[in-house]
């Protein structure tokens, strides 16, 4: 049985902090490989720029995968593979034993299959198996819309069970290529980072697992971990 949690954090410094910390104290007490997937947009930031300082993280155990990114070069500012470079990857300390970004040239549709095959690759099946998790650590943001990687309300990814990764062709500025429900929901653990008053609702939702939103729909199949500041849980 899944365990779910929630803990409720000052702000969104203090939130960069413990998550920075939950992340080193999985990765060292891990396995190797230890997969990791990793969340865009802006909460993760100040996460990453503290991992990147950590101690003692036996960062030649990590292979490191996005959960979603916007279909834009890689030296775009709109790139979450380049705020991660920026960020996480922007001291020497930080080298992992691999780190697969999801391809910002070509066809979107290439891009979603060449990534997807990589993933099937690495975990060394085509059929994920219940008991055996593609990722040991994923970290998940929410929208204030309710969406979370870019499974975006509305759109036809919601319905995708059989693909690992699919493209997001409309609802933001650029197309998206995101890991859909079964690939996100195979992780032993799941961590939502999530912050300010703009996020309460939806946070409320998700965690109710309202289907109406597309967190609320998401069935991790390992320990989920809500980590929130006071803004967003609305204490
Ligand atoms: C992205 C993300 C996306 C993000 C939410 C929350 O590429 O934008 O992966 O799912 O986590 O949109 O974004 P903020 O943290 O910026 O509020």
């Amino acid at each position: 049985m899944s365990a779910v949690e929630i803990e409720i954090v000052k702000d969104l410094e203090a939130l960069s902090a413990r998550a920075a910390e939950l992340i080193a104290d999985r990765i060292r007490g891990g396995r190797s490989p230890f997969r990791l997937a990793l969340s865009g947009g802006s909460t993760p930031r100040g996460c990453y720029r503290h991992l990147a300082h950590l101690h003692q993280v036996p960062w030649e155990n990590v292979e490191i995968y996005l959960g979603d990114e916007r279909f834009v070069p890689h030296d775009s500012p709109d790139s979450n593979y380049h705020m991660i470079r920026q960020t996480l990857l922007a001291g020497e300390a930080v080298a992992p034993r691999a780190i697969f970004a999801v391809p910002g040239d070509g066809a979107p549709e290439a891009a979603a299959a060449a990534y997807e095959e990589i993933l099937r690759q690495e975990y060394g099946a085509s059929r994920l198996r219940a008991g055996l998790p593609l990722f040991d650590l994923q970290l998940l943001g929410l929208g204030e819309d309710g969406h979370t990687a870019s499974l975006l309300p509305g759109q036809p990814v919601l319905e995708e069970r059989e693909r690992w990764v699919a493209v997001v062709p409309e609802g933001r500025r650029e197309p998206r290529i995101t890991l859909t429900y079964p690939a996100l929901e195979s992780s032993r653990l799941t961590v939502f980072l999530v912050s300010g008053a703009s996020k309460k609702d939806a946070l409320a939702r998700a965690r109710a697992g309202d289907p109406s939103i597309p967190a609320g729909r998401l069935r991790p199949q390992g320990d989920v971990i809500w980590l929130v500041d006071q803004a967003a849980a609305g204490v």
